[in-house]
């Protein structure tokens, strides 16, 4: 599959223990809204931390393609020079958001409710994925959307000249779309309502209330009632972007599976809309411990220690924690192929339209590798092999870093170790991924072609 320049393919060996501090990369979700979030405020948003992982790059060059300044001042420090709320100019160019569905769902929320038109596009991968999820409650703001076959990109928002409040239950269980609507409702008069029946990662709520929105949300037997009262004006803000929980994952199970590990992986916040894997491993028996808990600008944070787990068991994963780990089933499925005993995943039906279709992805590779895997529409069961598996071939990752990654950990306690065709999109999201787990003691080289 194409999508970027010449693949590199890598390589993972089976690695002795893996020690020390893991000092993973900012979190990606909250990387995307502080850039999206700091061009629809007026003055000047400051960012620590930010992930520079091509993924969120790619959203700060649309901002400045929306007419926002985005600088970098080295170092995951940046600033953005906002245009407020209905401030946004028509791009001149396509908006390329690369493999990004977050950057280009919200992006096209933020811009779908002013009366712009803007064209997008991305990579192979997310040109396949579904818009019509965002496309759909955009049309009932006022914009147009004109796209491909079941909505794909490249297509075209034409904004809503005169937006109106809309009041929309997500049909399915993405953060993405809460968002998206969210983001649009911004420049709409009036309140808008979004409802969610499963709680989905909430940073959109926590960052439109940090930048002076107005917004409240309400458990009630429909699920999460979030209004949002629309065209307020967005106060910059000076931001921290927190470290990757989706990220640490790599790291934390890694060392769970490799022989003698050890290591700590310091301020992982523990948002319980993002957490769920941590708790997962820990209910099949893992050494995984939380240090130094804490509370970081309103959110609780902690320490992981993770040391090598050989007496892991399989589990059936409670389906209602899906959302809140649902970046996370490739790495736990690598994770569950060295325990004993079936790892049941249900009721996992999007992991079929992320980056790739994560279920097909890892059920293929992970059975190249030795390991017995059966899978439905929206289930997959792993049968883990007890401490050893074979490793020795080579996995397609279509475009997609979890994927990359997760094979890459596989090698690493793998028999044979584990190859994968292309290591490229593993810069989406963990730029520094090679560097630091070589750090750890982890040996991944690039494959000659
Ligand atoms: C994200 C939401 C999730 C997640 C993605 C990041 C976000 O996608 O998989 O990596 O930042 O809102 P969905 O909304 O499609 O579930």
């Amino acid at each position: 599959m194409s999508g970027h320049g010449a693949a590199i393919p890598m390589t993972s060996q089976k690695s002795g223990p893996l020690t020390g501090q893991a000092d993973v990369p900012g979190d990606k979700s909250i990387s995307h809204r502080s850039l999206i979030l700091g061009a629809l405020s007026v003055g000047e948003t400051r960012i620590q931390g930010l992930l520079e992982g091509v993924d969120v790059l790619d959203t700060g060059k649309a901002m400045q393609a929306f007419g926002a300044e985005v600088i970098s001042h080295g170092g995951g420090s940046w600033s953005v020079h906002g245009v407020g709320v209905g401030g946004f100019a028509e791009p001149d160019h396509v908006i390329d958001c690369g493999n990004s569905g977050t950057g280009v769902r919200l992006i096209m929320g933020a811009m779908a409710t002013s009366p712009i038109t803007a064209t997008f596009t991305g990579d192979g991968s997310l040109n396949k994925r579904p818009m019509g999820r965002v496309t759909d409650p955009l049309t009932f703001f006022g914009a147009q959307s004109h796209g491909r076959s079941e909505g794909r990109l490249p297509l075209t928002i034409v904004g809503a000249a005169e937006a109106v409040p809309v009041c929309y239950t997500v049909p399915m269980p993405s953060a993405q779309v809460k968002s998206a609507v969210l983001l649009a409702g911004l420049n709409a008069p009036g309140q808008t309502v979004v409802i969610e029946k499963e709680a989905t990662r909430d940073h959109t709520e926590r960052m439109l209330v940090g930048f002076g929105a107005e917004l409240t949300v309400e458990d009630s037997e429909e699920g999460r009632v979030i209004t949002l009262t629309g065209q307020p004006e967005l106060y910059p803000q000076d931001i921290i972007v927190p470290r990757d929980p989706s990220s640490a994952a790599f790291p934390v199970c890694a060392a769970l599976i490799v022989e003698g590990s050890d290591v700590l992986v310091p301020n992982i916040g523990l948002n319980p809309t993002r957490a769920g894997l941590f708790y997962t491993l820990q209910d099949m028996g893992a050494d995984l411990t939380f240090e130094n808990m804490r509370e970081e600008g309103g959110e609780p944070v902690a320490d992981l220690r993770a040391k090598y787990s050989p007496n892991m068991h399989g589990i059936a994963v409670p389906p209602e924690r899906a959302a809140s780990m649902i970046d996370e089933y490739p790495i736990l499925s690598v994770v569950a192929s060295f325990a004993d005993g079936i790892t049941r995943m249900h009721g996992v039906k999007e992991l079929r339209v992320k980056e790739s279709d994560r279920i097909e992805a890892m059920a293929t590779g992970l059975r190249a590798a030795g390991v017995t895997v059966e899978e439905g529409p929206d289930w997959w069961h792993v049968h883990g092999c007890g401490g050893s598996v074979k490793g020795g071939a080579t996995a397609a990752t279509h475009l997609d870093h979890r994927i990359a990654m997760s094979f890459l950990i596989l090698g690493m306690a793998a028999d044979q170790g584990m190859s994968i065709d292309d290591g490229v999109p593993v810069a989406t999201s963990f730029p520094i991924f090679e560097p630091l787990m070589a750090h750890l003691g982890a040996s991944i080289r690039r494959t000659e072609v």
